[in-house]
């Protein structure tokens, strides 16, 4: 029986858990409590956060694909039905700019927004982006490969996905810095110990970004271009436009899924792969060698660990029976590291070839931007280690203070 860390108690009987999300000696390393709960509680109930919780891969996998379960529940159901507390009216901008996003809907609302958008990120247009990708790492890097050190994140990983899907969506280049800042304030919502002040920055943000995306519409309503924000203004379907809320809805929820999930798996991706003492050259071989080891990254490292949903009925999933109206959470990094599915699964293997991970989901909210993501770390990946070979961790990389998102603060790099 292994020994569980003083910050982790299991009761397998009840299958009640008690663990402070906030201890950094759990959020630094998830995986180790992960590999604890499949051995002891795969199916638990969290005591601080008063919820289910499924880590075994068959049910994580399953849940996401049900749809007795959904990512919204406003659609069948009112907030007086469900107990649930009005929104705050100091989150007006921010819950405004989330009423349309595909993160927020359930068909047929979703579908109809979903399949206007699909469309540019199948993986035969992404493939196109593969040049453009290719020349803004090497750019990046010839800006720092003299210096014989480098802070990745803010020097590289932190740069390459907002880049890439702002110009998808036709945003200039030079909106960078303030589309960051805006996601940054915006994500803060999703936190475990969010505060007062965050949830003002977020709507601020929110109200700032919404704004800016209605003068980018105003311009390619009167002048299209060949971009994303163009097609969905003029696309129809069935004789419907997408209304002005749509647009900035799917605009934002695209920019801030787009670069802040990618952004944390560049910096995870490295510091595995340098820290797993195996050669950087041979995992990039090939492409075909080089797609396995960046799935190989994601299963063991994902940027982001949790999803929710709402029992939309009454439904006994593992034993444990649900109400219309319960949440429960999915932690799709610990699924992919569920012992029954992988061998030695704390194990960082790039050739391994088991089953697929589920850090882009599954079912009908699947990630819409994993055929970009893929190609972001497909290509950037090689460039790095193939211009750097000598590249060395220069400091002990610190995790960013949060569980939800598992990314790092810092990668002091040298060479
Ligand atoms: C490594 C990078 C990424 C990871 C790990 C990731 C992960 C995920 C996951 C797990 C979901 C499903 C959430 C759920 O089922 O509740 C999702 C949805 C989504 N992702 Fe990503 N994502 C990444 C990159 C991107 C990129 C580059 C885009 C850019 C377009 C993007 C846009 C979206 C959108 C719009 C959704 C909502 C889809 C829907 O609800 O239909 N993501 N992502």
């Amino acid at each position: 029986m292994s020994t569980l860390p003083d910050f982790l108690r299991i009761d397998p009987a009840s299958r009640r858990v008690s663990l402070d999300g906030r201890n950094p000696a759990f959020y630094g390393d998830p995986n180790r409590v992960y590999a604890l709960l499949h051995v002891h509680c795969p199916t638990f109930y969290w005591e601080e956060q008063k919820q289910w919780f499924f880590t075994g891969y068959d049910h994580v996998n399953a849940l996401l694909r049900d749809r007795r379960f959904g990512r919204q529940i406003l659609h069948i159901a009112t907030r007086e039905d469900l107990g649930l507390a009005e929104p705050e009216p100091h989150l007006a901008n921010f819950e405004l700019a989330e009423r349309y996003s595909l993160l927020e809907l359930e068909p047929p609302e979703h579908t109809r927004l979903r399949t206007l958008v699909n469309r540019a990120f199948v993986s035969r247009h992404i493939e196109r982006l593969r040049p453009e990708i290719t020349e803004l790492a090497e750019r990046l890097i010839d800006g720092f490969e003299k210096d014989g050190r480098t802070e990745l994140l803010s020097s590289f990983a932190d740069i390459i996905p907002v880049t890439m899907i702002a110009r998808m969506i036709g945003i200039p280049d030079e909106m960078g810095p303030r589309l960051l800042k805006w996601s940054h304030d915006y994500v803060g919502m999703y936190m475990f110990k969010r505060t007062p002040d965050d949830e003002h920055a977020a709507d601020r943000s929110a109200k700032e970004f919404a704004d800016y995306v209605k003068t980018l519409i105003a311009e390619r309503r009167k002048a299209p271009r060949e971009d994303l924000l163009s097609h969905m203004i003029h696309t129809e379907q069935k004789g419907q436009y997408l209304s002005d809320d749509e647009l900035v809805s799917t605009a934002i929820v695209l920019l801030n899924a787009g670069h802040e999930a990618t952004v944390h798996q560049i910096g995870n991706s490295v510091r595995v792969i340098l820290e797993s003492g195996l050669s950087p050259a041979g995992m990039f071989r090939d492409e075909a060698t080089s797609e396995r080891t960046v799935e190989e990254t994601l299963r063991i490292c994902a940027p982001v660990h949790i999803f929710e949903r709402w029992a939309l009925e009454d439904v006994e999933i593992d034993g444990i029976p649900f109400r219309r109206g319960d949440k429960v959470s999915l932690i799709l990094a610990a699924a992919n590291l569920d012992p029954g599915k992988f061998s030695a699964p704390l194990v960082f293997k790039p050739d391994r070839a088991e089953a697929a991970n589920l850090s882009f989901g599954a079912g009908i909210h699947f990630c819409i931007g994993a055929p970009l993501a893929r190609l972001e770390l497909n290509t950037v990946l090689p460039i790095l280690f193939r211009r750097l070979p000598g590249l060395r961790i220069a400091e002990t990389p610190r995790v960013k203070d949060v569980y939800h998102f598992h990314g790092l603060e810092r990668l002091d790099l040298t060479w």
